[in-house]
């Protein structure tokens, strides 16, 4: 028996830890299917999947195949995918015309997954980089500077374009000013009413998107290009708060921020502030820094995947947009 050495903790935090049974009684925050969102790289052809070579385990799919993989999410309780589209380059241009294009891939892909699966929530992105020769996310002048409300008219018509695709929720993630509230106008008057709008609000230039941009093709149009001068600089976090406050009062149903892991003190003064359904993007660069860490034998993937998802929930995420997603619903499955 240990010798009692004249001192008693007041407190015991250990006791409730002690066992699994008050562990689980005392924990705060669950992870579930229902709080993921699957994004999908979407081709062109049938039958094609190509492997993404810095985001090992992530395929784009054509479209007949982007319905299997639906197919699949929906089993697992996923409720929603966001889909993003690798333009073949013929298809780009300095207008960036085949953003609203009715028959472009994306809204193709809308069409057919909803057909496929009409329950899953389809989810597309507004922005122009995968359209523009330059890679950058909207209509640049002849110093290359990304002008803002030229940038919006085309975006207005992407997002109607999408809409009218059968897509249930639009979220732009350009960060130009005034792209909700134009957005939200345009929808209204073309009678989509039921259309959500998912903001980006606070999305920085981070350069955790490196991956994403290989994957999606725009990393070669971009080069060395930057996107400083509307995504937020990663020092600033009041910042997040205006831009948020300006979406929600334009007419967002829910925001975003983005990256994740390294923006958990965003999420919590943006949830603490506003209560707004407020999701987070878990990016390609943070998904490609776990997969190379458990690919060298260096991490758990599954249960630091797990960690990370969790702590998104923790800091105040009500919803994660995750390439983890379908693996996570597996393994919740496989725990529940
Ligand atoms: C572009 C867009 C980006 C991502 C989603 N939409 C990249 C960028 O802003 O350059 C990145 C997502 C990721 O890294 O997973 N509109």
């Amino acid at each position: 028996m240990p010798q009692y050495n004249g001192y008693f903790p007041l407190s015991r935090p250990r006791r409730m830890r002690r066992d699994a049974f008050s562990r689980r009684l005392m924990r705060e925050h669950r992870l579930s299917a229902d709080d993921l969102i699957q994004p999908v790289f979407v081709l062109e052809g049938r039958g094609r999947r190509e492997p993404v070579p810095s985001m090992p385990g992530v395929e784009r799919l054509s479209v007949d195949l982007l319905c299997r993989e639906a197919e699949a999410c929906a089993a697992l309780g996923v409720p929603a995918m966001a889909l993003f589209p690798v333009t073949p380059p013929e298809a780009k241009s300095d207008d960036a015309a085949e953003a609203y294009n009715p028959e472009g891939l994306a809204q193709r892909a809308v069409r057919a997954l909803k057909d496929a699966v009409p329950d899953m929530g389809v989810i597309t992105d507004v922005a122009l980089d995968p359209f523009t020769t330059h890679g950058q996310d909207g209509l640049i002048d002849e110093t290359g500077y990304v002008m803002n409300d030229e940038t919006v008219e085309v975006l207005i018509q992407q997002a109607v374009s999408h809409a009218e695709a059968g897509a249930d929720v639009v979220a732009p993630s350009d960060m130009m000013d005034g792209r909700i509230g134009a957005i939200r106008e345009a929808l209204e008057e073309g009678g989509h009413i039921h259309t959500r709008i998912l903001a980006y609000s606070a999305k920085y230039a981070s350069s955790y998107y490196g991956p994403f941009r290989d994957a999606v093709g725009s990393a070669a149009n971009l080069g060395a290009g930057n996107k400083y001068t509307y995504q937020m600089d990663p020092a600033n976090s009041d910042e997040a708060l205006r831009e948020v406050a300006l979406d929600l009062e334009e007419g967002a149903d829910m925001v975003m921020i983005k990256p994740g892991m390294p923006y958990l003190d965003i999420v919590r003064r943006i949830k603490d502030e506003f209560g707004a359904p407020t999701f987070v993007y878990q990016v390609s660069g943070e998904y490609a820094m776990l997969k190379a860490a458990a690919q060298n034998g260096w991490l758990d993937e599954r249960a630091c995947m797990l960690e990370a998802l969790t702590s998104m929930k923790r800091a105040g995420a009500d919803a994660i947009l995750t390439y983890f997603a379908r693996q996570a619903a597996e393994w919740i499955k496989d725990s529940g």
